[in-house]
């Protein structure tokens, strides 16, 4: 496969509303950002995903945009992102940005426009149709609750929204549509951004026959009809063609309820579409009969099929992009780790796993200090309008019983990844002098950058070693991937390997001691979350990686 910079990369995920606020209005800004460039250089991430920044009335935090040329006023303005492009570039940091192009905010102006008459001009930005015996067009339930469809008075006519109904599907069967997007991409482009990681890109071509879809809960299912869509890849295609192709960034899609096939044509190398992907199937192996919804813990055996599908699959055609945690995922260590005795060993336990299996491995703010769930207990805590929205359609119309719901809540809400960065120990974290706009993670005290900056044991100097250990080690990059001990319900390990040499690596995810047979005498560890480790064993979280040298 072809050398690329973003696969030597490490990219760092900030979701700005939580990052760093400078001026005490309780939201994190441009200027915070700013002032933690510093942190993140000595960190030795390569690239920033900026979660949207741009002008948005945050009914779902600047995913529903309101004008993609201008920067959300809480954040700052354009002098402010320049000067941030301007700052990240000096210290040799790319930044990508977030396009969020499904659909805008209903208070963008080509919506406006769009509902005012059926002859307006920018009637066909949105997808409209007419009701059905006094109903909705179809049965299609919203991701984010409700119906996919909300009636509008005007023209007496229903517009199709997957997320909020203050967020409006664009359509991208337009012409006009795709090449006002385009030229939107170009001026950012032209800024000097380096590229974007693309907002559920997966869903942009819906099946021109709109049909009802099979019953989950209240609603139809819309997936099938609107995931990887009859057009999704001439448009990619498209797109590349007339914006990526001419500048040399990368890309990275989400495209949710992608599969093994449809990624090999999302990130294929020789497609001309996208650098790589970013699958959900790890993520969404806790689901249940509520969807996401759910308390279970993870089977360890399913979550390495899971990877080994994915590292196997794409090997020698695409890229894979490598994620515990997001700003839509709950905290990795208290998902896949262990948030209590176990926090600091399960956390570099985490980051030795992910990074050193083959592809480019994204942090989420905060992971970098093992970060916890926000441990809210009460529904007034909640910000994110999935999660409040999901609390009262299964409480109140599906019979979920309020504590079990909280402890959904507890386990997968979004907001379990929003709370704000924890930088020291004054208060709120240092995060903000006001109030903010969501409540600080208790254990600030205990869990913050301050107190791991200085401690050459904490979880950010492991991470540290880790993206170090990447730059400098080719086979972390480049290496063919093997999952070993497939049917281990406690040890997930692989080995890597590149021309004579050859990288073990093994990671407990139990609290026990384990036994396995061991590994060759004439390995030496290249990373280790205990001191003095080898041999047969592994403490509970362990994590061991051994560079082993095949023919000598
Ligand atoms: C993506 C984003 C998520 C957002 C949704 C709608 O899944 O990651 O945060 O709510 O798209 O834009
Ligand atoms: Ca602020």
């Amino acid at each position: 496969m072809k050398n690329a910079w973003w696969k030597e990369a490490v990219i760092y995920q900030i979701y700005p509303r939580s990052f760093c606020d400078s001026n005490g209005d309780g939201i994190g800004d441009i200027e915070g950002i700013i002032s933690k460039l510093d942190y993140l250089k000595r960190l030795g991430i390569d690239i920033i995903w900026l979660s949207p920044i741009y002008e948005s009335p945050n009914d779902d935090n600047g995913y529903d945009i309101s004008d993609y040329q201008n920067i959300m006023r809480e954040f700052g303005n354009m002098k402010d992102f320049d000067q941030l492009l301007e700052q990240a570039h000096i210290r040799n940091i790319r930044i990508i940005m977030d396009l969020v192009v499904n659909h805008t905010s209903d208070e963008h102006p080509w919506f406006i426009e769009s509902r005012k008459s059926k002859e307006n001009p920018y009637r066909d930005f949105y997808i409209w149709k007419e009701g059905k015996d006094g109903r909705e067009p179809n049965n299609w339930g919203s991701w984010f609750g409700g119906s996919a469809w909300e009636y509008d008075d005007a023209t007496d006519m229903y517009y199709l929204h997957i997320f909020s109904k203050k967020q409006p599907d664009l359509n991208w069967d337009n012409d006009k549509v795709r090449q006002k997007i385009y030229e939107m991409m170009r001026w950012w482009l032209e800024k000097g951004v380096d590229g974007f990681r693309m907002d559920v890109i997966s869903l942009i071509s819906k099946n021109p026959a709109f049909p009802d879809g099979e019953i989950h809960g209240l609603y139809g299912d819309l997936a099938p009809y609107c995931a990887h869509g009859p057009h999704v890849h001439e448009y990619l295609k498209e797109m590349n063609r007339e914006v990526l192709s001419q500048y040399d960034i990368m890309t990275v899609g989400e495209t949710s309820c992608v599969t093994l096939e449809e990624a090999k044509k999302y990130a294929g190398e020789d497609r001309q579409e996208l650098n790589m992907v970013f699958q959900f199937e790890h993520v969404e192996l806790g689901s249940g009969i509520y969807g996401k919804w759910n308390d279970q813990p993870i089977d360890l055996i399913a979550l390495k099929k899971v990877f080994k599908k994915w590292e196997e699959g794409l090997e020698g055609i695409g890229w894979n992009a490598l994620f515990w945690s997001n700003h839509d995922q709950p905290r990795a260590v208290s998902r896949y780790g262990n948030d209590g005795e176990y926090r600091e060993y399960s956390a570099k336990m985490l980051g030795v796993c992910l990074h050193l299996m083959k592809g480019t491995p994204y942090i989420y703010q905060g992971e970098e200090l093992g970060m916890t769930n926000a441990g809210f207990t009460d529904l007034s805590d909640y910000r994110d309008l999935e999660s409040i929205n999901a609390y009262h359609e299964l409480v109140e119309v599906q019979g979920v019983e309020p504590e079990q719901m909280m402890r959904y809540l507890g386990k997968v809400s979004r907001d379990n990844a929003r709370t704000p960065m924890q930088w020291n120990t004054e208060t709120n974290a240092g995060f903000t002098t006001g109030t903010p706009w969501i409540k600080v993670n208790e254990n600030y005290k205990k869990i913050n950058a301050a107190a791991q900056l200085k401690d050459p044991d904490s979880i950010y100097n492991f991470y540290r070693r880790l993206i170090q250990i990447r730059h400098e080690e080719e086979i972390v990059v480049s290496g063919s991937f093997e999952m070993l001990m497939e049917e281990s319900g406690q040890i997930f390990a692989y080995q890597r390997v590149l021309d004579d040499k050859k990288l073990v690596v093994l990671c407990n995810f139990t609290p026990n001691h384990v036994t396995f047979d061991g590994v060759p005498k004439k390995a030496d560890i290249l990373i280790e979350n205990y001191k003095n480790g080898g041999g047969t064993y592994l403490r509970p979280y362990e994590a061991i990686a051994y560079k082993i040298k095949t023919y000598e």
